[in-house]
């Protein structure tokens, strides 16, 4: 289900915790010298929001990679909404894989064989794409990379986002 949070949502979680846990230090912070060893009882729960952080920072830091990775090799011709660049908008696209697997773990690997050798045999896309567009070209990134930005792209759904839009 976690696919299914936008960035606004894990951005609050973030948002959220940080705000927990900085609240957490301000009460440990001022020991009284009246009672010199009590506040160490509070250590129990600030560890436990420590590992809570250190869970939302990954996938946060994650989202953060893959957006850099999109700007630096993709943006240049994938707008994220429409109207399209030179290539159809990441939003269209995430809708069209969506309806064509039921899985991220499938699309993502086709995504990446694609990005890495594209040809018209392996696409998703309708031939008019191909008339309006061209052909992708071959990207030379690390597959770690192409991972990450294609899971990314799978995650950029908008239910509300009908029809093929700019792919086509
Ligand atoms: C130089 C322009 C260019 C760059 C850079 C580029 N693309 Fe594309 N991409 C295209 C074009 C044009 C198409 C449509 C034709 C096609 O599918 O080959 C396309 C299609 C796609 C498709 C659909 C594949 C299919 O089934 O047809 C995906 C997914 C995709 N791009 C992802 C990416 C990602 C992710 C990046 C960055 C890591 C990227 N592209 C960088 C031009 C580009």
């Amino acid at each position: 289900m976690k696919r299914f949070f936008s960035s606004h949502t894990l951005s609050a979680l973030l948002i959220a915790s940080i705000a927990a846990f900085s609240g957490c230090q301000q009460q440990t912070g001022p020991v009284s010298e009246t009672q010199p060893e009590t506040p160490v009882q509070s250590e129990a729960p600030a560890e436990t929001s420590t590992e809570a952080i250190s869970a939302d920072n990954s996938e946060a830091l994650a989202q953060k990679e893959a957006e850099a990775i999109y700007q630096k090799s993709c943006q240049s011709c994938h707008s994220m909404a429409p109207p399209a660049k030179s290539a159809p908008s990441i939003i269209a696209l995430a809708g069209q894989y969506r309806a064509r697997y039921s899985k991220k773990a499938g699309a993502v690997a086709d995504m990446v064989s694609y990005m890495k050798a594209p040809a018209v045999g392996k696409s998703i896309l309708g031939p008019s794409t191909f008339e309006r567009f061209g052909l992708m070209p071959a990207l030379s990134l690390p597959d770690e990379e192409l991972e990450k930005v294609a899971g990314w792209l799978w995650d950029q759904y908008d239910p509300n986002f009908e029809g093929e839009g700019d792919c086509q």
